[in-house]
């Protein structure tokens, strides 16, 4: 049996807000995460990068052009950089586009956030909410932002067998890269490890995960081509985690193969398509 086996029965569908309730809030803001918790989300899911002093904060891109109205990579500015910069902006044009001259002036939804502040949020949470942690690869700070992990959720509690009601630990860390979750392992066994997959690729069509994995991340575009692979990773003893679901049909297909946890943008409306909301 894999070593991080988290198959323990049939549960409800978990519903994930990827980056926050993104499509409402501008993702990986505190407003997003904020509202993903306020929808109902059962976990949250961020994406992390090492500043240049060594600060993890929540973005998805290397660069911060997308989502600022700043310029350069993550890794080569520092903290106090970041916070000079908005991050709310940019989605007043995507999503307002009848008033382009609305600004956001919420500190909230336009901050950088670091990781720190949003293990804050969730350890305030007035109710269980997990965290899914991805870590972004490639970077100039490769290892070194697994140790800034695993040492923050050290911090946190995070790094101790602490198990939910549902024997399911609080945080987990997620990556495309078996290298950093590996890492992660080693320096904290408890943690469990997602391997996220953009293709399936014959080494892990069977179901199979890189050495000590426990949960399987594959992204929705795997399912409609494989819909075979939830009940191969169920086999080899995995959990099934699907990305990015954000259409009603997909949803569908996710409740009909009985995944675990459902990463999406819309907590809200999947969970009241899934009838638990
Ligand atoms: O939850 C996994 C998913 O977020 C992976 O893709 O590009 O949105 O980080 P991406
Ligand atoms: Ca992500």
């Amino acid at each position: 049996r894999p070593a991080q086996d988290t198959r323990s029965g049939p549960r409800p569908i978990s519903v994930v807000a990827h980056r926050g309730a993104s499509e409402d809030a501008p993702e990986h803001t505190l407003a997003a995460y904020k509202k993903a918790i306020e929808d109902g989300a059962d976990a949250l899911e961020c994406d992390v990068r090492l500043t240049a002093d060594g600060h993890l904060v929540c973005v998805h891109d290397w660069r911060v052009n997308r989502t600022s109205n700043g310029r350069g990579a993550v890794s080569a500015l520092e903290l106090a950089d970041l916070a000079t910069l908005d991050f709310g902006s940019w989605k007043v044009g995507v999503d307002d586009r009848e008033a382009p001259d609305l600004q956001y002036d919420d500190p909230e939804r336009t901050s950088v956030l670091t990781l720190e502040r949003l293990l804050e949020l969730v350890a305030d949470a007035d109710r269980r909410v997990e965290l899914a942690v991805e870590t972004k690869h490639p970077t100039r700070w490769a290892g070194q932002v697994e140790e800034r992990l695993v040492e923050l959720l050290g911090r946190f509690g995070h790094t101790k067998s602490a198990m939910g009601a549902d024997r399911t630990p609080p945080v987990r860390v997620m990556s495309f890269s078996a290298r950093s979750l590996h890492r992660v392992r080693a320096a904290a066994p408890h943690i469990p490890g997602v391997f996220l997959m953009q293709f399936l690729t014959p080494r892990h069509r069977d179901g199979r995960l890189p050495p000590g994995v426990g949960i399987a991340g594959p992204g929705i575009r795997i399912l409609r081509a494989h819909p075979e692979y939830v009940a191969k990773a169920h086999a080899a003893g995995h959990h099934v985690h699907v990305w990015t679901v954000n259409d009603a049909a997909d949803v569908e297909l996710c409740r009909d193969l009985g995944v675990d946890a459902i990463i999406t943008n819309r907590p809200k409306q999947v969970r009241k398509q899934l009838g638990l909301g």
